[in-house]
Formats: C-alpha cells, sequence, structure tokens
C-alpha cells in the first residue's frame, strides 16, 4: 500500500471512501508547500493522499490486474477445452483480477463454450480490420465476436516480424475491434538490436502513437497496452522488473500526451516476454505493470494458474 505525498510524523486523518480508496489528510503549520517539502500541485494544497485498497495503481485509480495467454498456433478446439476444464478450479472465482486466454481461431467457439459462466475471457490471436470481402484466410471482428472473443491480441510482434503488420493496421484493426465491442490488446515492443542502439522509447513511442492515431479517449476506453520486448518473447530472457517499469511507466507518458491523463491513468499496460510463474510477482509489483501477456507459461494449465494466482 502506498501513500503517495504522505509526510512522515505527521499525524494523518484516515477515511474510507466509497469508492474503494483509502484517503488520509495531513495538515502541517507551514507558510508554503516548499517549505513543508511537499511538491505543490496545480490543484489544491494541503493535498490529500490515497491508498487503492481494492487494486492496484496510481493515486484514485484501479487497474485490476488482468492475466492473458498467448497460445499462438498451439492446441485445436477439444485441447483448448481440456485446458479450460483443469484450470477453472485452480483459479476459482478469479476475485481482483481478470483471466484472459488468446486462442487460435479455430478454438474459439469451443473455449468460450467452456469457459461460459467462468469469468474467463477468450480471445482472438488477430483479426482484419474490413468488415467483410475478398480477404481469404481472414476473419474480422465481428466474427470473432461472434464465435464467442471478447478481446483480440492486435500488431503481436510475430504478426509485423513474419506477416508484415504495419502501426497503420495495427490502428485499423484497434478501432475494428472496439467497434465491435471487443477488447483490444496491442502489442508494442523494440528488437535487441533497437534496446542496444538505444532507440528504445523512439521506438515504443512511434509504434504507441501510430497505433492510437485518431483514437478519442471514448473509443480507448476498453483498451489494453501489452508491452512485448521482442528480445525477451520465447527467448527465457525476461526484462527485468526494473527494465519493464521504465518502459511501461514511458508508456504511459505517451498515452497521457495523446489521451490525456485521465485514460492514460486508467489503461492497462501489461509486460508480455517470458512470463513464469516464477518472475509473475515482482514484475506485477512494479506501479505502471497491470498485467501480463503469457505465450509458453500459458500452454500449461497449473503455470498459468500460478501466474493468475501470482499474488496467492
Ligand atoms: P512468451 O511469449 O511468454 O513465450 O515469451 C509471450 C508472447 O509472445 O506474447
Amino acid at each position: 500500500m502506498r501513500a503517495q505525498g504522505a509526510r512522515k510524523g505527521l499525524p494523518a486523518i484516515v477515511f474510507l471512501g466509497r469508492n474503494g480508496l483509502l484517503y488520509a489528510i495531513q495538515v502541517a503549520r507551514v507558510q508554503s508547500p516548499a517549505q513543508a517539502g511537499i511538491p505543490d500541485g496545480p490543484f489544491f494544497w494541503p493535498r490529500p493522499m490515497s491508498c487503492n485498497l481494492l487494486a492496484r495503481g496510481r493515486d484514485n485509480v484501479s487497474r485490476t490486474p488482468f492475466l492473458a495467454g498467448n497460445w499462438k498456433m498451439y492446441k485445436t478446439g477439444p485441447e483448448a477445452v481440456a485446458f479450460i476444464e483443469a484450470f477453472k478450479p485452480l483459479v476459482g472465482n478469479l476475485s481482483g483480477r481478470e483471466a484472459a486466454l488468446g486462442v487460435p481461431a479455430t478454438a474459439i467457439f469451443q473455449a468460450a463454450q467452456a469457459a461460459a459462466g467462468t469469468g474467463i475471457l477468450i480471445g482472438a490471436q488477430n483479426i482484419w480490420y474490413e468488415k467483410e470481402g475478398a480477404y481469404t484466410g481472414e476473419i474480422s471482428a465481428a466474427m470473432a465476436k461472434a464465435a464467442g472473443a471478447g478481446f483480440v491480441i492486435i500488431g503481436h510482434s510475430e504478426r509485423r516480424q513474419y506477416y508484415g503488420e504495419t502501426d497503420e493496421w495495427v490502428n485499423k484493426k484497434l478501432k475494428a475491434a472496439a467497434a465491435e465491442g471487443l477488447v483490444p490488446v496491442v502489442c508494442v515492443g523494440e528488437s535487441l538490436a533497437e534496446r542496444e542502439s538505444g532507440s528504445t522509447f523512439k521506438v515504443l513511442e512511434s509504434q504507441l502513437r501510430g497505433a492510437l492515431d485518431g483514437i478519442t479517449p471514448e473509443i480507448a476506453k476498453p483498451l489494453v497496452i501489452a508491452y512485448e520486448p521482442v528480445w525477451a518473447i520465447g527467448t527465457g530472457k525476461t526484462a527485468t522488473a526494473a527494465q519493464a517499469q521504465e518502459a511501461h511507466a514511458f508508456l504511459r507518458g505517451v498515452l497521457a500526451k495523446a489521451l490525456g491523463t485521465q485514460s492514460a491513468d486508467a489503461i492497462r499496460i501489461l509486460y508480455g516476454g517470458s512470463v513464469k510463474p516464477d518472475n509473475a510477482k515482482a514484475l506485477l509489483s512494479e506501479a505502471d505493470i497491470d498485467g501480463a501477456l503469457v505465450g509458453g507459461a500459458a500452454l500449461k494449465p497449473d503455470s498459468f494458474a500460478q501466474i493468475v494466482n501470482f499474488d496467492k
């Protein structure tokens, strides 16, 4: 629990707000914020402090942890059903978190039937942005939704790398998903060469800004971002919690510039890249890491359940 702006040694009046936030007010006998060592704020002073009791995140913001599996090209429909049957009792009623599985398109329907009533969200790993048409091999947002999808992964680095997915496509897919009521999980991330040449932030900013072109805070409401450094995907090389937090904080800053701070504070940013049961807790303890997008470790019910239950 964090009390931002709290001063040691000063008594505090603490009360629980109806929104589940714990508020504390401290009053110091000083002439100015600077004298009290309190950062001056644009709104009011003395400023209240809050600790979020029900969810993680910054002051006055609730970002329920979102733990999503990305199965890639693994599992048939019946295999998806067997996974979900084994997974359900391991995660119980999912209180205080959301669990999601991005399954192959051919398994969406059966997976969604097996997950009905459990709170586990089933999603697609890709869509095409047009409503319908001569696009052999593609599925639309409406088709994914009708099959039972509640979310869709967009702009995964494997799609960017192997299928030529561009920021412009990502942007159009985001709009198509949002228009259909699917939660868009938009992936961004730098390659090893980009990290080593010091261009990580530049790459992240241009990918995220490209994805958000023409997106209003209203459209962005259900949006989830996944930071997935390409060098950490499937390699066993996880970004350290500090490296990931640095990138997440940067991305939240880009969101704030593009959509305003209110949206930026509400949008969940997941970390992806070799998330495992033994590193999930440390990653998710960081202030701006609001969940995980998990590949390899989401293929087994027990390892994905341990990640979903990261704080238990
Ligand atoms: P990984 O994959 O967990 O196997 O590294 C993550 C992803 O590609 O989303």
